[in-house]
């Protein structure tokens, strides 16, 4: 018998091994490919989903793990109405340079906005500090998430 995982509001069954960790799955077998691989190693926040709505790496856990939680991947945040401004304003303050770190920190930023509606600066840095972004977009980062918090 199959996997069974919630992602973005659908039942799915997947052949992989509970084993695998929920990001293969999730790029592999559904060809959900906004969560990145970057150090697979639960350190730089590329491969970030929201699971009952909190921000948690998929690189390392075993995607069996995620049976009976609620997933949403970068590919479903429109859905989500704090998703939904957050990646409105990550697109007018140009939050991004690559790209490569973008669905993460979208997922991260949504996280924190669903906690805390109107973060200051200092609580933005914190719950952010997971997502490493080399290409040094941070600065934009924070004022999308003041701007999506703004709305
Ligand atoms: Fe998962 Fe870096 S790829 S935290």
């Amino acid at each position: 018998m199959g996997l069974k995982l919630n992602i973005n509001g659908a039942e799915r069954e997947v052949r992989a091994d509970p084993d695998t960790p929920l990001l293969f799955v999730l790029r592999e077998e559904l060809k959900l490919k906004g969560a990145k691989l970057g150090c697979g190693l639960e350190q730089c926040g590329a491969c970030h989903v929201l699971a009952d709505g909190v921000s948690v790496p998929s690189c390392v856990a075993p995607a069996g793990s995620f049976e009976g939680k609620k997933i949403v991947t970068v590919e479903g945040l429109s859905e989500n109405e704090i998703g939904r401004r957050v990646q409105e304003a990550f697109v007018k303050a140009g939050a991004a340079q690559c790209g490569y770190c973008t669905a993460g920190l979208v997922i991260g930023a949504t996280a924190l906005l669903t906690e805390m509606p109107h973060p200051d600066r200092e609580a933005a840095k914190a719950a952010l500090n997971p997502h490493l972004c080399r290409c040094g977009a941070h600065p934009r980062v924070l004022k999308a998430v003041e701007m999506a918090a703004r709305r």
